[in-house]
């Protein structure tokens, strides 16, 4: 049901943690489940140079936001922007369709986090335009 690679983010997950001074940070839940996420961005140079996560939620909500962790470092915010949760569910070699839902935490965590970052810097990103 699960692939090898949804498998090994899910039980060895990278990134996990907190980063203290975090550039932007961002909370999002999950409406279909409740499931919590929390990410944590160091911007540096409009680079991504670190990133950590929790959550309180599912294995494939942990494997996204795993896998999502390490497609988003040394990109740049814009790049970063274009992140879809289809993109990481492909990077995972799929997820169950009734699983899909947990993988739009990633990407909405991700966004939050560059929102926050972009208010406290009076940044504008215009792919953040339809985002708060
Ligand atoms: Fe998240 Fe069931 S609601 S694991
Ligand atoms: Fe809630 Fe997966 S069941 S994020």
């Amino acid at each position: 049901m699960y692939s090898e690679k949804v498998m090994d983010h899910f039980t060895n997950p990278r990134n996990v943690g907190e980063i203290e001074n975090a550039d932007g940070v961002g909370q999002v839940g999950n409406p279909k489940c409740g499931d919590i996420m929390k990410m944590y961005l160091k911007i540096d140079n409009d680079m991504i140079t670190d990133v950590k996560f929790k959550t309180f939620g599912c294995g494939s909500a942990i494997a996204t936001s795993s896998m999502a962790t390490e497609m988003i470092q040394g990109k740049t915010v814009k790049e970063v922007l274009q992140l879809t949760n289809k993109a990481v569910a492909e990077a995972l070699d799929g997820l169950p369709p009734v699983k899909m839902h947990c993988s739009v935490l990633a990407e909405q965590a991700v966004k939050a986090a560059i929102y926050d970052y972009a208010q406290k810097n009076n940044l504008h990103y215009e792919d953040l335009d339809d985002f708060n």
